[in-house]
């Protein structure tokens, strides 16, 4: 050992969609004197019951990486999920790989792609960074290092996901020769924490693009992409087309814009604008950030509507808020 979902149709909705100028805050985004920690941010209603696993270990005075990681396991561990760990839909050749990083508040992170036959790849993404001197591993390579240090591997394809692979394959069947990607499903999990030491950390981990390339990364498992903390300012992570979000550097893009005073709304409404004005076919795709920072600040902002996200502190309890969009409902 070494030391140490969202492609979406030209609906009635994009088409006529207008672009939001909003520039107002989130409830979840009133200003606070003093600084509201701890607290748990993640993407989609699968945050719930991952920031329920998360609030137990901040609530108990824990580390917000220790929070992040035990988060982001339930959500990976659920079959119901069609887009994280057990259950993730799999790659045009009806395999499951999955991607997923892990950052703290000392800048330290590790991230494992490609990853086949482990249910939480989070946790391979946290001992590529306390236990090797790498930042990330990828495919057999990031499974062996995952077995070598205790983790069992497992069929990931469940009955339903590999149901739903057959349907799309038969209706796609010239789909990897002609390099057809139908995507309809990623909902990747992100979470953000501060812990009331008032240190950041965050997670990533996804299933990817339903039915990608056999060998497609995508942004979720790449520093700065998919996520980013840098504790002195704040943490982000994304959801959405992972191709747009890596272009963007969206995660790094959106903690710089806190960094130059913008909330954490904000911030994601203008790193959202930056990944609509780099791409050109921006009204078929969906992408969204959230965002919190040192002062326990969250936010969200997407580029279609229907993006929500769950967050957790002592004031409001768990629960949802719509991601606000640039493309009016
Ligand atoms: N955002 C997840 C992915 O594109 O793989």
């Amino acid at each position: 050992m070494i030391s140490r979902r969202h492609f979406i149709g030209s609906g009635a909705a994009v088409a006529a969609g207008s672009i939001a100028t909003s520039k107002s805050s989130s409830i979840a985004n009133a200003s606070h004197a003093e600084p509201n920690r701890p607290v748990v941010i993640s993407t989609w209603k699968h945050g719930l019951a991952a920031n329920d696993a998360a609030w137990k270990v901040l609530s108990a005075g824990g580390r917000a990486l220790d929070a992040v990681e035990t988060g982001v396991r339930v959500t990976e561990s659920d079959p119901s999920v069609s887009s994280v760990g057990i259950g993730g839909w799999p790659d045009a050749s009806g395999v499951v790989t999955l991607d997923a990083c892990i950052m703290d508040e000392k800048g330290d992170c590790g991230s494992v792609a490609a990853i086949e036959d482990i249910e939480n790849p989070i946790s391979v993404a946290r001992m590529v960074m306390e236990k090797t001197p790498h930042v990330m591993l990828v495919g057999k390579g990031a499974q062996l290092f995952a077995v070598e240090n205790g983790m069992q591997k497992k069929n990931l394809l469940t009955e339903n996901a590999k149901a739903e692979y057959e349907k799309w394959k038969s209706s796609h069947p010239d789909a990897i020769k002609s390099r057809t990607i139908n995507i309809e499903n990623h909902d990747t999990i992100g979470m953000l924490a501060i812990d009331s030491n008032g240190n950041l950390s965050g997670a990533c981990t996804t299933s990817g693009m339903a039915w990608k390339l056999p060998g497609r990364v995508g942004d979720s498992p790449i520093i700065g992409a998919g996520l980013y903390v840098d504790n002195e300012v704040g943490a982000a992570t994304a959801t959405g087309v992972g191709e747009a979000v890596i272009r963007a550097v969206g995660s790094f893009l959106v903690v710089e814009l806190m960094r130059q005073g913008n909330s954490p709304e904000d911030a994601c409404r203008l790193a959202t604008q930056r990944v609509i004005d780099k791409t050109p076919d921006w009204k078929q795709i969906q992408v969204g950030f959230i965002a919190i920072d040192k002062q326990g600040r969250t936010g969200g902002f997407c580029i279609q509507p229907g993006f929500d996200y769950a967050v957790y502190d002592e004031a409001g309890g768990n629960r949802m808020f719509d991601g606000k969009s640039h493309v009016a409902k």
